[in-house]
């Protein structure tokens, strides 16, 4: 059965057992300032899940164009896609746990044939800082399920993901209960990051096993459902909505119990067909083959490149058929940042002139069967990408002969020459980087850095241009900015210590007036989460807390000191790092160039003024000093 077929039988299925089917929304959405694109089914469903009656009734189903741009990076691998379909169907304080489990298993093994004993479930494990309790309830059904289909199924206690890759799999097991973090699901994740207001609960999901043998254990640790690898693959997420986040953080049950029911349709058409790989499913091999047969390249050698592009032109391809042009913020940002990744790969592969007139067809082909209500405008897509695809093959070219035009002239090319091409060809610092490795051109040691100063330069120069305009230039600029530079480091501190250990930063601009700093984040933060943070930025400045900072060997400051950084294979061998606090146990560590505050008590008070998004999986914090 391939993926039109699924989608197809999915809706039928559901129609059977009474479901309306529902036009699925546009992935970008007018009205919902929380998120850039559809994300999951339920998306466009909130207020029913809520409580709102629907027009259609109590039982809905659809097959709703999502898209995950957090996922971008992850793109390469197997499985992971930056747009998918969700199959999904709902049931709106109708039907629970048992009709629910029993008819998705039937879904998978009767309608699609997938093997029972291929399959492996997961069930949330509670969580008591909040009083949410274990549920035996769907484990329960679902060894019922098993039982019925000849299966021993024993239940495993995981807890973390972690755990489980220590620990693997014993004999038997089958259903396995995990903490909040897989088992949860909520817009925002586990249940401390459960937006205030939205509808969340514990669910069940479903992961088909693609042999034991595809585990890289050593790269990943034991296989069990969670756990990350090829051999288990999540195609279905059962979520039994029943509680909503009230104001003080705690969790009521909603009067209506809903089923939030989403399944991965290219996942789905992978287990159908025995492949890991969903690039080989046929919303997508078309795509590939038609990669092959343009850049003579086989997929097996080529393996990730073909898939970036299989995916991001996808993802490309339904953007602009919904009528979005690329542009420079928001959601036409991330349409641009999608075509132009996907010329930078076709160029790893040797495609060097226009290949969208060659590709989108066969896009355009795989997404027919999509109603015309959502792909509105289909027949522009291909000149809004082409045009696109155009100005960044100038651009690049542009940018390209300038680099080998300075590198004739001068021995060596220094991180000011990489700045210029970026800034006034817009150029990649990446690429001239990739370049000059290609064709053997030097670059001086510090170039990373010389980029840098180059950078901060200009961003001086424009910032007093602009203060000199607008405010007449009587404050002390430098000092401000000083401030405001070492406010930075600790709010980056705080998001790591409170947040996540995995933020990152990725841009900060500072003004005499303020810092906008952006950092990887896959949600938007909880106003709890902002005023944790402000709160121990303040902390930290109250403490009066010394800063420090001294030259080290790269190896020695990321190896022993532990200082963060964004760059490291672009570093030069000798850099500063700045310490914040006590020098064994700091507060924060940074490779920077400075300069700082001596002291953190000259800071004065520390506001968030505005938490937004910046771009796909990152968050923009402006703050103020007081
Ligand atoms: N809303 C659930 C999800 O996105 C089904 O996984």
């Amino acid at each position: 059965m391939d993926a039109n077929e699924i989608r197809k039988k999915f809706l039928e299925f559901q129609v059977k057992r009474g479901h309306k089917v529902i036009q699925p929304a546009p992935l970008v959405l007018e009205n919902d300032p929380t998120t850039l694109f559809t994300g999951s089914g339920m998306q466009p469903l909130l207020p029913y899940l809520l409580g709102e009656p629907h027009p259609d009734g109590k039982r809905l189903t659809d097959s709703q164009p999502s898209m995950r741009l957090q996922d971008i990076e992850d793109v390469g691998d197997p499985r992971h896609t930056t747009v998918f379909e969700m199959l999904g169907n709902w049931s709106l304080g109708d039907y629970f746990k048992r009709e629910q489990i029993h008819s998705f298993f039937e879904f998978l093994t009767d309608v699609v044939g997938l093997d029972p004993s291929k399959i492996y479930v997961t069930c949330f494990i509670g969580n008591e800082k909040y009083g949410i309790p274990r549920d035996n309830e769907s484990a329960k059904i679902w060894q019922e399920v098993f039982e019925k289909a000849g299966i021993e199924a024993k239940i495993a206690e995981i807890g973390s993901a972690e755990n489980g890759d220590k620990r693997g799999i014993k004999s038997g097991e089958r259903i396995f209960f995990y903490d909040d973090h897989e088992n949860w699901w909520s817009r925002g994740g586990g249940c401390d990051s459960t937006p205030i207001g939205d509808p969340c609960g514990p669910d069940s999901e479903v992961f088909y096993d693609f042999g034991e043998d595809k585990q890289d254990v050593e790269k990943y640790g034991l296989a069990h459902p969670a756990s990350d690898g090829a051999r288990f693959m999540e195609i279905g997420n059962s979520v039994f909505m029943q509680y909503r986040r009230m104001p003080d953080g705690s969790f009521e049950e909603l009067e209506h119990k809903n089923v939030d029911f989403g399944g991965g349709l290219e996942r789905i058409a992978a287990a159908a067909i025995g492949s890991f790989d969903v690039f080989k499913i046929s919303l997508m091999k078309p795509i590939i083959d038609k990669l092959e047969e343009i850049s003579g390249k086989s997929y097996d050698n080529n393996t990730d490149e073909m898939r970036v592009i299989a995916d991001h032109l996808r993802g490309a391809y339904l953007l602009a058929s919904q009528g979005l042009v690329p542009a420079n913020k928001a959601q036409g940002y991330a349409l641009r940042r999608l075509i132009r990744r996907a010329v930078l790969r076709a160029l790893d592969l040797g495609i060097s002139d226009n290949f969208l007139p060659a590709i989108v067809p066969v896009v355009a082909e795989i997404y027919e069967s999509l109603p015309d209500s959502i792909l509105t405008c289909r027949e522009n897509a291909l000149e809004v990408l082409l045009r696109e695809e155009e100005a960044f093959r100038k651009t690049l070219n542009k940018g390209l002969k300038e680099l080998r035009k300075i590198a004739k002239v001068s021995e060596v090319l220094t991180g000011y020459d990489l700045f210029k091409l970026q800034d006034t060809y817009g150029f990649p610092m990446e690429l001239s980087v990739e370049e000059c490795y290609r064709e053997g051109i030097e670059l001086t040691p510090d170039y990373v850095k010389e980029f840098e100063v180059a950078l901060n330069e200009q961003r001086e120069r424009s910032q007093t241009a602009s203060k000199g305009m607008f405010k007449g230039g009587l404050e002390d600029h430098g000092e401000q900015t000083v401030k405001y530079h070492t406010a930075t480091h600790l709010l980056l501190a705080a998001l790591q210590k409170l947040i996540s250990p995995d933020i990152a930063q990725k841009g900060s601009n500072i003004t005499a007036d303020r810092v906008r700093f952006d950092f990887n984040l896959d949600h938007k933060m909880t106003a709890d989460e902002i005023s944790a943070v402000e709160k121990q930025v303040n902390e930290w400045i109250e403490a009066d807390l010394p800063v420090v900072f001294g030259e080290y060997d790269k190896k020695y400051a990321r190896d022993e000191l532990k200082a963060h950084g964004q760059f490291w294979d672009k570093y030069p061998e000798k850099l500063t790092v700045y310490t914040v606090g006590d020098f064994d146990k700091p507060i924060s560590r940074e490779v920077c160039g400075g300069p700082h505050v001596e002291h953190t008590g000259v800071l004065g008070h520390f506001k968030i003024k505005k938490e937004e998004s910046s771009s796909a999986g990152v968050r923009r914090i402006k703050a103020i000093l007081e």
